[in-house]
């Protein structure tokens, strides 16, 4: 391998791939990707190495069956697990993915003590404090992806709506990534000019629903997890972290006493940077958006009451 960082992308199922092929796309890490698999990693690597080669981008993807190709990795992003099938809901994965992101998170911080994990393995807010769990690290080096996806939900809506750009829409989903989630209307502007002055209040309503349901549209469409925007958005992370951006983007943090929770894993704006989450950011919520935020907490709690970890 070459002397780029590295980044290791834990699950090669369409989540993990996704994220490695973009990852390889950004050309400033060389990637693995782990798989129980056999065949699975490797192919997908070798795929994307050639790829690599029409699109013009030069990281070495390696795909293996165990951990010590990751060795000395800066960031790892979990994605193993089982994805939902239509009719469930994310907690319904949780004791299953439970046991594989325990087991995978042990093998991890054996080869790369010092690295970053991402997790992305549903129930996500769950799996979060099992990886801090098992890994004993530093909040600061455990968080979870589900606020970039959520909000690139709501963001897509909200172009749509609008007629304008994506690129405009700044908007912030909060919460647990489920169901409860919570839009911040009051903080989504397109253009800077607040959403409320754009959209009339029940198709702003009918988005914020379409958004908090996103997961299950997409599960039921495609009979699995969606993986796409999934995967480009722990991508994004990594980008953040690697090249210590210091964006302000919406992550699974642990909480402690931020937006008056304390002790839970929750979808808040971070700033990311090369020690991971740099800070904690506090957004001025109103208080419909309190109420629901803390709605969202007890949905997350009764799940991590669950785990045995
Ligand atoms: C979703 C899954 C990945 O929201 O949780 O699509």
């Amino acid at each position: 391998m070459s002397k780029r960082k590295k980044v290791t992308v834990v699950g090669a199922g369409n989540v993990g791939a996704t994220c490695a092929q973009v990852l390889a796309t950004r050309d400033y890490a060389d990637v693995v990707l782990v798989d129980i698999k056999e065949g699975l990693p490797q192919g997908k690597a070798l795929d994307i190495n050639q790829m690599g080669a029409v699109l013009g981008y030069e990281p070495y993807v390696v795909g293996s069956n165990g951990y010590e190709e990751s060795s000395g990795s800066t960031v790892v992003v979990i994605t193993a697990g089982l994805p939902r099938s239509p009719g469930m809901s994310r907690d319904d994965l949780v004791s299953t993915n439970e046991k594989i992101v325990k087991d995978v998170t042990e093998k991890v911080i054996a080869q790369s003590p010092d690295a970053i994990l991402i997790v992305v393995s549903n129930p996500l807010d769950a799996m979060c404090h099992v990886a801090k769990n098992v890994s004993g690290w530093p909040k600061e080096r455990v968080f979870g992806m589900a606020g970039i996806l959520d909000t690139a939900r709501f963001s897509t809506f909200i172009s749509w709506e609008t007629g304008s750009s994506v690129k405009d829409v700044q908007a912030m989903v909060l919460g647990g990534h489920g169901d409860q989630m919570v839009p911040v209307v009051s903080a989504t502007t397109v253009g800077g000019i607040p959403l409320r002055k754009l959209v009339a209040e029940d198709r702003i309503q009918a988005m914020v629903e379409r958004t908090a349901k996103g997961g299950g549209e997409l599960v039921n469409l495609l009979g699995t997890s969606a993986w796409y925007a999934p995967g480009a958005a722990a991508a994004q992370m990594v980008d953040s972290i690697v090249l210590d951006e210091k964006r302000v983007l919406p992550c699974t943090a642990y909480l402690e006493g931020e937006y008056g929770i304390e002790g839970l894993y929750m979808g808040v704006p971070v700033k990311l940077g090369a020690s991971g989450i740099e800070q904690i950011v506090e957004l001025d919520l109103s208080d419909d958006e309190k109420a629901a935020l803390e709605k969202s907490s007890a949905a997350v709690r009764e799940v991590v009451g669950v785990l045995t970890t």
